[in-house]
């Protein structure tokens, strides 16, 4: 049973499918927000997990991560899951979480990477769309991917329309990738993700 933890942002959507699919292959420990208020901290109480607020202004990056990273080890945390975590992370907290840090993003990496990926599928008239979980690594959203799934672009999509249709498959895909890196069922070796 791994003890993860999630960081996130906001309203945590993702969050409350990871909670909901815990079985004996994971257990969610801590949840971290670096905004007060978000949404997802609310469903952490719920669930009766324990909830960390680490707020970033007027902080340096490398500080910031430091708080973090100490609350992380601190709770025992074995795996790290980032579900709408809108802040970058320095190169030296993802080094040391290598290969047990993940996150998902709503495009087909590596198509697509860092923001505004809606409009930009709609734009260039995209017939396919969809959300990857992928290792993190330095450069951003540039990790091996562990697990994609993919949803039609309609014509008459809007940003909005086509985030939520994304949404509903992150919705599933996210804790089915977490159990197989919970299970050793993948891991990151030389940069690559290698399935067992
Ligand atoms: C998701 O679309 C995820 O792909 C992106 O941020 C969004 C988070 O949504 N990284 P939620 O907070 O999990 O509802």
């Amino acid at each position: 049973m791994k003890r993860v933890a999630v960081l996130i942002s906001g309203r945590g959507s993702n969050l409350a499918n990871l909670i909901e699919a815990q079985d004996d292959s994971y257990k969610i420990i801590l949840v971290i927000s670096n905004v007060e208020g978000a949404g997802g901290l609310e469903k952490a109480r719920v669930a009766g997990i324990a909830t960390a607020v680490i707020p970033h202004p007027g902080k340096t990056r490398e500080a910031f991560d430091a708080e973090v990273d100490a609350g992380l080890r601190a709770a025992g945390a074995e795996l790290v899951v980032l579900a709408g975590f809108m802040r970058i992370l320095s190169d030296g907290f993802v080094r040391g979480w290598e290969g047990k840090l993940i996150n998902i993003h709503p495009s087909l990496l590596p198509a697509y990477k860092g923001t505004r990926v809606h409009e930009r599928v709609i734009e260039a008239k995209e017939a396919l769309s969809g959300a990857s979980v992928h290792f993190v690594v330095p450069e951003l959203d540039a990790g091996p991917v562990i697990a994609q799934a993919s949803v039609p672009v309609h014509p008459s999509d809007t940003p909005q329309t086509l985030a939520d249709r994304v949404l509903g498959v992150e919705h599933s895909l996210y804790p089915e990738a977490l159990k197989l890196l919970a299970t050793g069922k993948v891991r990151l070796a030389n940069g690559l993700a290698v399935f067992n």
